[in-house]
């Protein structure tokens, strides 16, 4: 608890550390005053490190919970929708119908992209990656907005969350439309946040159980505490560079496929697999040490449970393939069967390997009609809302550069040689 100490004996003295208590989970030693003692504390991965103190979301790996701003996200995917959660992350609480409306006013009143944003895209060969192109388009931003921004002022700060929460459909949607060869639209101010998003993308009007679907994706990945991507639009955001900047590195972190990029890699992957006979061979090359093959969407630095967002995912799979009469989806079924063969596999068993996030959304979006290149654009689509309220929360507390350390392991000083001098 507060005021509790932890002590490090090392080379004959005894450093007197703090412990900080956390609302929730683990407790920290607050080790900064260390490199007074002229020694560093070693964590490659940041296993056990953690790098801020934040209220927005809290994870129980162990026990497969996940909470943001206290709320369970089986609660927030069944019953609140993106542009809500939006809100509770950026202010703290669930707002009230009229604190809601006019949010999501403010939100749906500057989803438009300067012309200048689409001569970019068409400038894009249209086999570009789309998360080329969302990274690209989001740093473009940066060209037309104003960048020139007061991050210490609360409003300002608001001012810029919400045209990116507003914009960054419109951006995945230009980048859809233009890798599909298609015209690029623009918002319908007739329609709300998530089914404007797919009536940009289609072309058409979506029908509620595609909308549905798409705002329980969207919800499930708004945020997850300080993953690797949400951790770079922090130490990005730390050196005072505008948000738009900050965002587009993040979206070039979770292009990973150790991270975001995971999503479209669970496709090809069952792609690659193709039948159910073929799982075994598979299951095999993933517990391989010299295969680099990974069970993708399996595993997880945190959960060492059931992710729960992979468990709500599993359950809309179903509905959506139901309801899009392709229940007999072999894609899903080969999922399943992958997923119950792992789960009873003692190398998953003992390494606490489950499913994650990215393991049924990609069947999802498939369903939907979207690209497997394009899925981990809906990724960043979701995570928008988690990238700028982390940001937000970093601004407002006492920011501080983010400046990791190193163990140097290179050669000791030595003399320069001249080149004819040299062997
Ligand atoms: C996301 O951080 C977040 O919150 C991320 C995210 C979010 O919402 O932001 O939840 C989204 O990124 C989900 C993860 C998506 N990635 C994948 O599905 C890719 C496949 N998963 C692995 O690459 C891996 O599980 C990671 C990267 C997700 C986690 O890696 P860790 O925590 O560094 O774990 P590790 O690599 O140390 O693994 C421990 C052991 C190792 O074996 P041993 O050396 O002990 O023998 O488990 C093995 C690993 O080889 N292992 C796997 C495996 N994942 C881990 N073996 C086979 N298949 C896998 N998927």
């Amino acid at each position: 608890m507060n005021g509790e100490t932890a002590s490090l004996r090392i080379r004959g003295s005894e450093i007197s550390l703090g412990v900080r208590a956390a609302t929730l989970g683990q407790d920290v030693v607050d080790v900064s005053s260390l490199v007074a003692n002229d020694i560093f504390t070693f964590d490659p991965g940041f296993v056990s490190t953690a790098a801020c103190t934040s209220a927005l979301t809290y994870i129980d790996g162990d026990a497969g919970v996940l909470l943001h701003r206290g709320y369970k996200i089986e609660d927030l995917a069944a019953q609140s929708n993106q542009l809500e959660v939006a809100y509770l992350l950026l202010t703290g609480e669930l707002p009230t119908a009229l604190e809601f409306d006019a949010f999501r006013r403010a939100v749906l009143a500057c989803r438009d992209l300067p012309a200048g944003l689409y001569d970019v895209c068409r400038a894009l060969p249209k086999d570009t990656h789309p998360m080329a192109m969302l990274n690209t388009l989001c740093a473009a931003l940066s060209a037309f907005e104003e960048i020139d921004i007061d991050m210490q002022d609360e409003s300002a700060r608001r001012e810029v969350a919400i045209k990116l929460i507003a914009k960054m459909p419109t951006l995945v949607a230009m980048a859809l439309r233009h890798q599909a060869g298609k015209n690029l639209t623009e918002p319908d101010a007739k329609l709300d946040y998530t089914d404007n998003f797919l009536a940009m993308v289609f072309g058409e009007t979506p029908v509620p159980v595609v909308v549905d679907a798409m705002e329980r994706i969207l919800v499930l990945h708004a945020d997850h505490e300080q993953n690797a991507s949400t951790s770079t639009v922090r130490l990005a955001g730390s050196t005072g560079t505008n948000p738009y900047a900050a965002i587009s590195a993040g979206i070039a972190a979770l292009w990973g496929p150790s991270h975001g990029g995971a999503n479209e890699a669970v496709l090809e992957m069952l792609e690659e697999i193709g039948d159910i006979q073929h799982i075994e061979t598979f299951l095999a090359r993933a517990q391989d040490a010299n295969d680099a093959f990974k069970l993708m969407g399996f595993g997880h630095r945190v959960y060492k449970n059931y992710d729960p967002r992979a468990a709500i995912l599993r359950t809309s799979c179903h509905e959506v393939l139901e309801s899009l009469d392709s229940a007999g989806n072999p894609l899903l079924r080969l999922a399943q069967a992958l997923e119950a063969r792992a789960l009873e596999d003692d190398y998953f068993i003992r390494r606490k390997l489950f499913p994650n996030v990215d393991f049924y959304s990609g069947i999802i979006l498939r369903a939907i009609g979207i690209p497997s290149s394009a899925f981990t654009t809906i990724f960043a689509l979701g995570r928008i809302v988690g990238w700028i309220a982390q940001w937000n929360e970093m601004h407002r507390e006492n920011l501080k550069i983010g400046r990791p350390r190193q163990l140097y392991l290179g050669p000791g000083p030595r003399s320069f040689v001249a080149m004819p001098d040299r062997a």
